[in-house]
């Protein structure tokens, strides 16, 4: 082995403190394990602790880890060639944006490649102005999560949450303006405490009369994640989607999809599979290069794309070894995989949903593919959230060999999204653990 791996991997416990101070991490559920390895859905840790890997790291890695067949392409591929300028062609490039563009909806046919997420939501606002006469604001939705940079931050909850509570992106507040947030259908918790059977879908009203009455000019764009997942793992009604997108085609305002987390995900290759609605614009990220760093911002033949030398230009959006990986991924998600997300989505979600018979705490179980989320609330009637008691499930089934995610706004909403690959033992493991955290907890 490479002395300097065999250095890396020989770290001890005990040495961590002398190296963790150069460290300044942001966010990120701790305390968590440190990492030394990983394999299938597994993850070994320091100790020599093995987890199944519910989290999927950030809900990125599809394959798993370390994927015999997915890093002998990589390896190949790296003898010839990595990071190469965004000026150069690459047929890499050429083939992951015709790759992407035959599995996107039908007018969705031009890819430009960027590093991040957030980046590549911001392409697609850089897009949507550049298509909208004088507009400079966008819409987005209650509890979204769009990421983090200066450019996106304001239209994420990790501003919105800053009021009373902690500072967050409002202490940017003066870069981050340019975004006015709508209600979110979020029908288990409706931010405006209606029923769905009754509301009317008063919140596509409300889009209606934000775009009319709160936006200062045009709207750019109305920006949303198809299905909210740092929110709680919120799948929308079909018909809000529909909606929406009847109100932008109405006042010819650009739909940007951010798919940094349904991309595959979900079951199906993009979120119109799943609803049947179409977008102008898809942002991707994540999960696109199987764990290598790449983004994409994808737009409609309607849309005018960016110029050369203008607009966009990344010093890693041509990294070929991200695209390579995205290419194969691909392959390997054609050739079963995918599939696989849902069988294995379908009845990880059916198990979960009948556990609620013994737990009825397990307030509200939502699944799309491998996007999973179970609410923990104190009472299924008043759907009190319970952080404590998700703490408390964590904490339990990460001592018994379980990483689960945790999300919502109100911290009470158990993510299970583990990769692709995963079996239906593997999966028993889960519920296994999931039970037993539950009875623990004294449920
Ligand atoms: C839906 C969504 N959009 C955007 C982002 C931001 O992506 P990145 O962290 O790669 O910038 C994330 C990250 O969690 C996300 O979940």
């Amino acid at each position: 082995m490479d002395p300097l791996l065999r250095k890396l991997y020989g770290i001890r416990k005990e040495d961590i403190a002398d190296y963790e101070k150069y460290l300044m991490l942001g966010g990120g559920t701790r305390p968590a394990p440190t990492i030394i390895r990983g394999k299938g859905v597994w993850l070994t840790d320091i100790d020599g602790k093995k987890y199944i890997d519910c989290t999927s790291q950030s809900w990125a890695m599809y394959l798993g880890f370390a994927n015999e067949e997915f890093n002998a392409t990589i390896t190949e591929h790296l003898k010839n060639a990595s990071h190469i300028h965004q000026g150069f062609d690459t047929p890499s490039r050429f083939m992951l944006a015709k790759k992407l563009a035959e599995k996107a909806p039908k007018k969705i046919n031009r890819v430009s490649f960027t590093v991040g997420g957030a980046a590549a939501v911001e392409g697609g606002m850089k897009i949507a102005i550049k298509n909208r006469e004088n507009a400079q604001e966008f819409i987005t939705l209650y509890d979204a999560y769009h990421g983090t940079t200066l450019g996106v931050m304001g239209s994420s909850w990790v501003s919105t949450k800053s009021s009373g509570k902690f500072m967050g992106g409002a202490r940017f507040n003066r870069l981050t303006r340019q975004f006015v947030r709508v209600p979110n259908p979020y029908c288990y918790r409706c931010p405006l405490e209606l029923k769905r059977e009754n509301c009317g879908m008063i919140c596509l009203k409300l889009l209606k009369i934000t775009i009319e009455k709160a936006v200062n000019g045009p709207v750019a764009g109305l920006i949303m994640e198809p299905l909210q997942a740092s929110g709680g793992q919120i799948i929308f009604p079909k018909e809000y989607l529909e909606g929406a997108r009847k109100i932008c085609d109405d006042y010819g305002i650009p739909l940007i999809w951010d798919e940094i987390q349904t991309y595959c995900r979900i079951g199906t290759w993009f979120a119109s599979g799943y609803y049947g609605v179409e977008p102008d614009i898809i942002c991707l990220g994540k999960g696109l290069g199987g764990g290598f760093p790449i983004a994409a911002t994808m737009i409609s033949d309607d849309l005018e794309g960016f110029s050369p030398d203008t607009e966009e230009l990344h010093t890693f959006a041509n990294n070929t070894v991200s695209q390579v990986a995205a290419l194969k991924q691909i392959e390997m998600l054609e050739q079963g995989i995918l599939d696989n997300c849902n069988t294995m989505g379908n009845y990880l979600g059916g198990e979960l949903t009948k556990m609620r018979k013994d737990f009825p705490r397990m307030g509200d179980v939502r699944q799309a593919g491998l996007h999973i989320g179970v609410e923990l609330v104190r009472d299924p009637v008043t759907r009190e959230a319970d952080a404590e008691l998700l703490q408390a499930v964590r904490n339990y089934a990460m001592e018994n060999g379980v990483i689960f995610g945790v999300g919502g706004m109100l911290k009470n909403v158990l993510k299970v999204k583990p990769p692709f690959i995963i079996t239906k033992e593997e999966c028993d493991i889960i519920l296994e653990v999931l039970r037993r955290a539950l009875k623990h907890a004294g449920l």
